[in-house]
């Protein structure tokens, strides 16, 4: 049987322990990281979520202890009192590395199973088995300070925004639909048989009636939940900062929260951020970086071509612009001693996952230049384009051509990547911004018509008024996207507050009278009972906390994350349920084949 606490309190944390503890008789409880009996002396170095504490045994110590000390294996549990010493052979390494606790009363509060792997941060052990384990993957120090900062981040923004007169106020999980865009959760109610509750993909509709009801600043640290393909930077569950303000327009918004980013980066980095922050329109971030979300660290510009090749005998070049498409390119300076042919193909291969057909180039060495597409083009439009790209001896020139959207998603891609293999990005570097100006709409293909780019409550600029009727592709939004280091961290905008203009939203979206009184009734009637001008924000937060510890996924920043399918590991959840719940529901599963 295990021993019991009986008589002894934790009196510290291992690693609260110092030379000014010598001679004190202290507590401490965790975990063994591992135990060296050399015979007549044995060393525990015991964990708790501060780090390790060195516990000591020799000749002095009552031998029933040194015995019970001798049997403690990984990952046991220990209670043990003792006394702080200095310790002979200092341990660098080790935050408490000059002292040890000569132990006088040992329990073993529990025992343990060997893990399935060892509790330790040079670990190359596979996700899979970390995230089925994850109670001891979280045990690593690494992961516990993660998730210490994470609270720490948390903390550091309820206050801000307290400080600043916001109020956190809870919304519901079980809601209508919202249209953030992505699939819901769907919950099926047993009361309503046949009807179905949504998971919140954001509180966004709540925030609004917020303010309607007069609680003109708003925030709170909410659960998310959209049904979307996941990456290395999406969870079906994620947690946003949602922010909301009465009174306000896009300047007072963006200024509340730079001053957010710039207490959260003083507070748990010592960074001190610069604001105003840059900002980029839309339309520029496109153009110069090929992505609404740029990571401005390093150049790497696009460069249009395509007003050089209108004319030009290149079926790829000329085909691309006859459909409306672009021709564009970025000089890689210096690239020619990185980028060898080779290098080139592995680039190539790149860019057709974003639907890029190739990649043209010319390498420009001291041997003289090669290129895959110059010797199909007149000599004025090779000399042309080199004028433009400043090309040099030593530079590298990468071209693509094709839709606006592949050339852009592919490019803003390829930036990333050749930053990434030559170490343009100086690590522990903050890159923040906004993007504004956004379109009002994106043309969605697949559904073959226009849908909100944002989401149907953002503001048409005020000048693009018309052209919610007359030219759906040109009007802009009053929104606003935060972006760090080529992240998307935040997005909002300042909101419709008026009625009509809502509904003639509505109406450009494509929804009838009756379709839009369907779903957002509630708000549009909501709104002829006074409604303040309001707009507002939303931070992702596990994006935030993966970039300021400069973790690599949000996975890592989260106590229990999905994987990519989107079950977890360790519950194995989602599961089947048994017959008399569905029954309760009046719900039959009726699955396809395959
Ligand atoms: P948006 O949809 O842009 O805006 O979401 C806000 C921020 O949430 C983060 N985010 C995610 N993080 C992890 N996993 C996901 N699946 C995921 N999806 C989004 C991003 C994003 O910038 N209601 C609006 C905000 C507003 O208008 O106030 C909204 O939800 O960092
Ligand atoms: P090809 O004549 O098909 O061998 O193409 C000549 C060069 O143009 C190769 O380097 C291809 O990778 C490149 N290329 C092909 N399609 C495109 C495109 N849409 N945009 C840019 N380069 C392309």
């Amino acid at each position: 049987m295990a021993d019991t606490m009986q008589g002894l309190k934790r009196t510290h944390y291992c690693t609260d322990l110092s030379k000014e503890n010598i001679g004190q008789t202290v507590v401490v409880a965790g975990w063994v990281q591992r135990n060296r009996d050399l015979g007549n002396l044995i060393f525990i170095d015991l964990r708790d979520r501060t780090g390790l504490v060195q516990l000591a045994f020799n000749d002095s110590t009552d031998r029933e202890i040194f015995e019970k000390a001798s049997g403690v294996r990984g990952e046991y549990v220990l209670m043990a009192q003792g006394v702080v010493r200095a310790r002979e052979s200092v341990n660098p390494d080790m935050k408490t590395g000059e002292i040890e606790i000569q132990v006088t009363d040992l329990r073993v509060l529990s025992k343990a199973a060997t893990p399935p792997f060892e509790i330790t941060d040079q670990t190359n052990v596979k996700e899979e088995l970390r995230l089925k384990y994850r109670y001891l993957d979280l045990r690593r120090s690494e992961m516990q300070n993660a998730i210490i900062m994470r609270h720490k981040i948390v903390k550091v923004c309820r206050d801000y925004y307290d400080r600043n007169g916001f109020l956190e106020i809870e919304t519901p999980m079980l809601i209508k639909s919202t249209p953030e865009g992505a699939r819901d959760y769907l919950v099926p109610s047993r009361v309503h048989p046949g009807k179905f509750y949504a998971l919140p993909q954001s509180p966004q509709q709540y925030k609004q009636l917020l303010m309607l009801s007069g609680f003109d600043r708003y925030m709170q640290i909410v659960r998310c939940f959209r049904d979307e393909d996941l990456r290395a930077d999406r969870q079906p569950e994620f947690t946003q900062i949602d922010v909301e303000m009465s009174f306000v327009d896009e300047e007072d918004v963006m200024a509340v929260n730079e001053g957010f980013m710039k207490d959260v980066f003083h507070k748990i980095l010592g960074v001190e951020i610069q604001t105003p922050f840059k900002r980029l329109t839309y339309d520029e971030a496109m153009t110069r970086y090929g992505s609404d979300k740029p990571d401005t660290r390093f150049g790497l510009e696009l460069t249009d071509l395509s007003d050089l090749l209108g004319s030009c005998a290149f079926k790829v070049f000329a085909g691309a612009l006859a459909e409306g498409g672009s021709v564009r390119a970025i000089n890689v300076k210096g690239g020619a001693a990185h980028l060898s042919r080779k290098e080139i193909d592995k680039l190539t291969d790149f860019v057709k996952t974003y639907k890029a057909k190739g990649l043209a180039f010319t390498r420009y060495t001291q041997e003289g230049i090669s290129s895959s597409f110059e010797k199909f083009l007149a000599p004025e439009e090779v000399e042309a384009i080199h004028q433009r790209m400043g090309l040099e001896a030593g530079d590298v020139l990468l071209v693509v051509a094709d839709k606006n959207k592949v050339v852009f998603d592919s490019l803003g891609a390829l930036r990333g990547e050749l930053a990434r293999r030559l170490g343009l990005i100086t690590p522990g570097t903050y890159d923040l911004l906004w993007v504004t100006d956004f379109p009002l709409f994106e043309y969605d293909e697949e559904e073959g018509r226009y849908v909100a780019m944002h989401h149907p409550f953002t503001s048409p600029k005020l000048e693009d008024l018309d052209k919610l009727e007359t030219d759906r592709a040109g009007a802009r939004a009053r929104a606003y996207d935060m972006v760090l280091n080529g992240t998307e961290v935040g997005g909002g905008s300042i909101r419709i507050n008026d009625p009509d203009i809502q509904s003639r939203m509505f109406q450009a979206l494509g929804f009838t009278e009756e379709e839009a009184q369907e779903r957002f009734g509630f708000l549009i009637n909501a709104f002829k009972y006074g409604a303040p001008p309001h707009g507002g924000m939303a931070y992702g937060l596990d994006r935030l906390v993966m970039l300021m510890l400069g973790k690599e996924s949000i996975r890592d920043v989260i106590a229990f994350p999905k994987v990519q399918n989107a079950s977890e590991l360790m519950t194995s959840c989602p599961d089947v349920v048994d017959e008399k719940s569905l029954k309760e529901l009046q719900i039959k599963i009726d699955l396809q084949k395959d």
